[in-house]
């Protein structure tokens, strides 16, 4: 009796800890904060803006992509790097896009801590950089001439006791972060490890590697403290800057990013649901670190697919097969989803569309086309979308049923509003852009709408389930 009660009492226990072991943060969309303070914008407008967005980030994607389909990049870099002065060239057209994820959230870091406002949350970054005040310690920088960030929140690392730079003889600095664009130079052994990214456009973001102290919190006041988190302290910019937010926080796959630091203390994985901005464009959104316990009520079973962790690049990659319209197979090859032949897919949330390339994307949009043919197609205007069409009247019953099938038989069927979108007053649009083969497939956010989205980085699963993304 008393060894039940003991064993039950163990049980309460362990549930109140795993419990207590998760953290709820709340997103909400980048356009929901008007960052361009222009007034309300139209659907069409936003999403015009989605697209651009969408086109910058693919080639992003497409780039890192090749990169982690070729092992010798690695060595490569290291041969042209040899001078001090070498930056890496991002291959951005500005660096008004560096950091282009489209949800937003906070956390506070430091010692005392001082409030992070304005993140972007990027399932694509590996760094999590925030504007941040320390030493202009890249070399070579001159820090009394006006390329401080003027006029920002920035955040300054000389009054947190828990800054500490990333030494620029470790390993970590002259390894690890390399991928990260550390550079090369080392004046004192201790000297801070600097980054330098270059944008095409000539603007710069400069700054130093630190482990901080991070705190993550709730709304309701619960909080938790990562230690040891790498964090960019972005210095100085030069050029055109982002606009009115203060960092990134990095979700990629990779040993220092974010998501592995808070995973590594939060039960081994986090999970996001995001609801139809295009409707709504203050929605709440979530983001969990640890186990979902019911703060996001599900609607239905949750299915499991493998989650291909480090099979390129730190990208979420899944093992899709095939895709189905209206229960027919569609006619795809194979190569198209085979990363050893130049394909394969990833999840990413910040892209707002999906990428096909196209020996997927045309059957896809045949298949749908079909359906919708009855309705008159229209043009929108800046909007590169192929297919659109005038939606009086429309009856969503006609939106044939779109299955995404993975490898190891789970199925991914998405709201039809996911991919038949809306774009502007009455029209829709089918909601897929095409991409070159062999190049990746890019499941986005607006496909992954009204779903709560598990990556297990422990487990190396990813569980779905329909989802309103609403609390109980
Ligand atoms: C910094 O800028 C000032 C004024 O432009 C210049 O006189 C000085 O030599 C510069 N210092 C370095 C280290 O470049
Ligand atoms: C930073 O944190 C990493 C672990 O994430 C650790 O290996 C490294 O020694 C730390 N460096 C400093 C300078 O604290
Ligand atoms: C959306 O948010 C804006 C400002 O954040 C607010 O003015 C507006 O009333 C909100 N709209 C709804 C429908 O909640
Ligand atoms: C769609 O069709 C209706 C009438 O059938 C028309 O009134 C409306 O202007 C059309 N909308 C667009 C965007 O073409």
């Amino acid at each position: 009796m008393k060894g039940r009660l003991i064993f039950l009492l163990l049980i309460l226990l362990l549930v109140i800890v795993q419990y207590s072991n998760s953290i709820t943060l709340e997103l909400i969309h980048r356009h929901a904060l008007q960052l361009n303070n222009n007034g309300p914008i139209t659907q069409q407008q936003r999403l015009k803006d989605l697209l651009h967005h969408d086109f910058i980030r693919h080639n992003i994607i497409s780039h890192k992509w090749r990169q982690g389909l070729q092992p010798t990049t690695r060595s490569t870099r290291q041969a042209t790097e040899g001078t001090p002065s070498a930056a890496i060239e991002m291959p951005l057209a500005s660096g008004r896009d560096f950091g282009i994820g489209q949800y937003i959230t906070s956390f506070k870091v430091g010692t005392p801590s001082q409030q992070i406002r304005r993140l972007i949350v990027d399932t694509g970054s590996d760094l999590t950089w925030i504007n941040c005040r320390y030493l202009c310690a890249a070399q070579g920088d001159n820090c009394t001439k006006g390329r401080r960030i003027k006029r920002r929140r920035v955040f300054n690392a000389r009054l947190s006791s828990s800054f500490r730079p990333v030494p620029c003889f470790s390993h970590m600095c002259k390894v690890d972060l390399m991928t990260l664009f550390s550079l090369k130079t080392c004046p004192t052994p201790l000297a801070p490890c600097a980054y330098d990214y270059r944008y095409s456009d000539g603007s710069a973001a400069l700054g130093v590697f630190a482990n901080e102290t991070v705190i993550v919190g709730h709304t309701n006041g619960r909080k938790t403290r990562l230690h040891n988190v790498l964090i960019g302290c972005s210095d100085s910019f030069r050029g055109p800057t982002l606009q009115n937010v203060d960092g990134v926080m990095g979700l990629a796959y990779s040993k220092y990013s974010f998501a592995t630091k808070a995973a590594e203390n939060l039960g081994g994985k986090f999970s996001y649901c995001l609801v139809d901005h295009l409707s709504h464009i203050n929605a709440t959104n979530y983001l969990i670190f640890g186990a979902n316990h019911n703060q996001v009520t599900v609607l239905g079973d949750t299915r499991y697919t493998r989650l291909e962790l480090n099979l390129v690049s730190s990208f979420y990659a899944v093992n899709v097969v095939g895709i189905s319209v209206g229960g027919k197979m569609l006619d795809i090859p194979l190569q198209v989803w085979d990363t050893t032949k130049g394909g394969g897919t990833i999840l990413d949330s910040g892209t707002s569309l999906t990428f096909l390339t196209d020996p997927a994307y045309q059957p896809v949009m045949e298949a749908i086309k079909k359906s919708v043919s009855k309705y008159q197609r229209v043009k929108l205007d800046g909007v590169p979308m192929e297919y659109c069409f005038n939606a009086t009247g429309f009856d969503e019953t006609l939106v044939p049923k779109l299955i995404i099938h993975f490898a190891d038989g789970a199925r991914f069927e998405p709201h039809w509003k996911s991919y038949v979108i809306a774009a502007a007053d009455g029209v829709r649009c089918l909601g897929f852009l095409s991409a070159s083969f062999p190049g990746a497939a890019v499941i986005g956010n607006i496909m992954q709408q009204n779903y709560l989205w598990e990556f297990d980085l422990a487990g190396n699963k990813l569980g779905f389930a329909p989802s309103a993304c609403s609390s109980s």
